[in-house]
């Protein structure tokens, strides 16, 4: 059996961070060739054992709607082809209660969660489109969070843009299920990645207390392992999973059973 994204050409936003690196990682590893992009000039050593010739790399503020042309661009230029986008780019914030969350920050996270993906949508969409008439298997992935599909104390602002997030994932879905371009969300519970880390770290408690913490409600009473997000994020993606869309996937250990 050919492995699942043999010949296809990924874009991965926030490429350099725990879950961009390891879905492109895990691309690389069944067959895809690259387009990568992330806030810094050079990718990330977590992406050191990629074979050169399997991405490109290109550094952009996903909050800039030229940055996601340009890496469409990269793909037909290099790759000749685009059949997935992963939307996965992100920021969260230092908890705050809703009424005390500082304007400019609720700005810069809404800029950068929701108006990132909508940015991202708006340039794919078409060019996938296009591409929906010469091959199937095109398809978006924008990564949300748990957080977009209930409140979340301490991340309202967060939450809002995630949940905005599945708003347009869902409407791109409905616009685009008769145009080859299947569109769907992953919602990931607390995951070990520098983002959750960083909350741990800043949280001033023992590290097994902060993460007992963060897991409380979690009926698996843990944090997810990035590979387990990968494993959903992939199989969203899936070419072979062509009648699932619209849909936004938790992966949270059991928090939506209850
Ligand atoms: N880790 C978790 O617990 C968790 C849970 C739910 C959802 N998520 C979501 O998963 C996605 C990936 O997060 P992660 O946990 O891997 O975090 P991370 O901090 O490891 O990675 C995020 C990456 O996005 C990049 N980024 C941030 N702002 C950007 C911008 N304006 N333009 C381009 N790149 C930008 C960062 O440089 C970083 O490399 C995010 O959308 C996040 O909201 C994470």
């Amino acid at each position: 059996m050919s492995p699942r994204f043999e010949g296809r050409v990924v874009i991965v936003t926030g490429a350099n961070g725990g879950f961009g690196s390891a879905v492109a990682r895990k691309l690389a590893s069944e067959g895809a060739w690259l387009v990568l992009s992330d806030l810094a000039d050079e990718p990330a050593e977590a992406l050191s054992d990629l074979d050169d010739s399997s991405f490109v790399y290109q550094p952009g503020d996903v909050t800039d709607p030229a940055v996601h042309h340009r890496l469409i661009d990269f793909a037909k230029e290099r790759y000749g082809r685009l059949d997935i986008a992963i939307n996965n780019a992100g920021i969260a914030h230092g908890h705050h209660r809703l009424h005390e969350i500082p304007g400019d920050l609720a700005r810069k996270v809404i800029e950068v969660d929701l108006m990132g993906v909508f940015h991202a949508l708006a340039a794919q969409i078409p060019a996938l489109q296009a591409e929906a008439k010469a091959h199937d298997g095109c398809s978006i992935v924008n990564v949300a969070s748990v957080a977009g599909l209930g409140g979340a104390p301490g991340l309202g602002i967060y939450a809002a843009a995630k949940h905005g997030v599945i708003g347009l994932t869902k409407t791109a879905a409905a616009e685009n299920a008769r145009k080859g371009v299947r569109v769907n969300a992953v919602c990931p519970a607390f995951a070990r990645t520098p983002m959750a880390l960083g909350e741990i770290a800043r949280s001033n408690l023992p590290a097994d207390e902060a993460e007992a913490f963060m897991a409380r409600g979690v009926p698996m009473a843990r944090l997810a392992e990035v590979d387990e997000i990968v494993t959903a994020i992939l199989f969203a993606a899936d070419p072979a999973n062509g009648f699932m869309t619209g849909h936004a996937v938790a992966i949270d250990g059991g928090i939506g059973a209850i």
